[in-house]
């Protein structure tokens, strides 16, 4: 990854940026429009890609049973292709394997060869467990996916 990159927690003072980052891909129906309101809320959830002081990527993660969710993914078009994403979902990964979270899941309407290119497996909607089904928004057509954590490290239950 580019080496002026800093990843960190989100700060308050960060959601206003993040909104505008994500603002084009909401625009192009990548990801699911949120309010300034809705993203101030979820802060804390938050984990952001900066360099020399310009937000250039974000990514939101939230518990889903005992998976983590990773969502909101998105890095600034000039910086895409450079490994940040990658590391966003790296962090996220290192943050659900420390707070005991079997996976890390994903949803993605146009992302999901980028999700396999990280390990992650689309799961099969018939398959698809009670408390993951929420994750599909009527009238999107995204597909889930998911990265074992367990398995990744030849431990514990699949
Ligand atoms: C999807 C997205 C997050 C990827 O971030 P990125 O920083 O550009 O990706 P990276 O540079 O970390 O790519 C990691 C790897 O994926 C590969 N890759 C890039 N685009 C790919 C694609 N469309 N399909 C498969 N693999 C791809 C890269 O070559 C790289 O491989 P390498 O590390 O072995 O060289 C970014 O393009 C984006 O913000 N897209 C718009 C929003 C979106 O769709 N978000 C996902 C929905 S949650």
């Amino acid at each position: 990854m580019h080496e002026g990159i800093a990843i960190r927690h989100a700060r308050p003072e960060d959601m206003e940026r993040v909104s505008s980052l994500s603002a084009p891909f909401v625009e192009a129906g990548q990801l699911v429009d949120r309010s300034l309101a809705q993203l101030g809320k979820a802060v804390d959830e938050f984990i952001v890609a900066s360099h020399g002081g310009r937000l250039v990527g974000c990514a939101g993660t939230v518990p889903a049973g005992k998976s983590l969710l990773v969502y909101n993914l998105c890095i600034a078009t000039e910086w895409q292709g450079r490994g940040v994403g990658r590391r966003l979902v790296e962090v996220a990964m290192g943050v659900g394997r420390s707070q005991g979270y079997r996976s890390v899941l994903a949803v993605s309407r146009y992302g999901g060869e980028w999700f396999e290119g990280l390990g992650f497996s689309r799961v099969i909607p018939s398959e698809t467990r009670k408390e993951w089904r929420s994750l599909f928004r009527p009238g999107r057509n995204s597909g889930l996916y998911q990265l074992n954590l367990a398995a990744e490290h030849g431990k514990g239950p699949k």
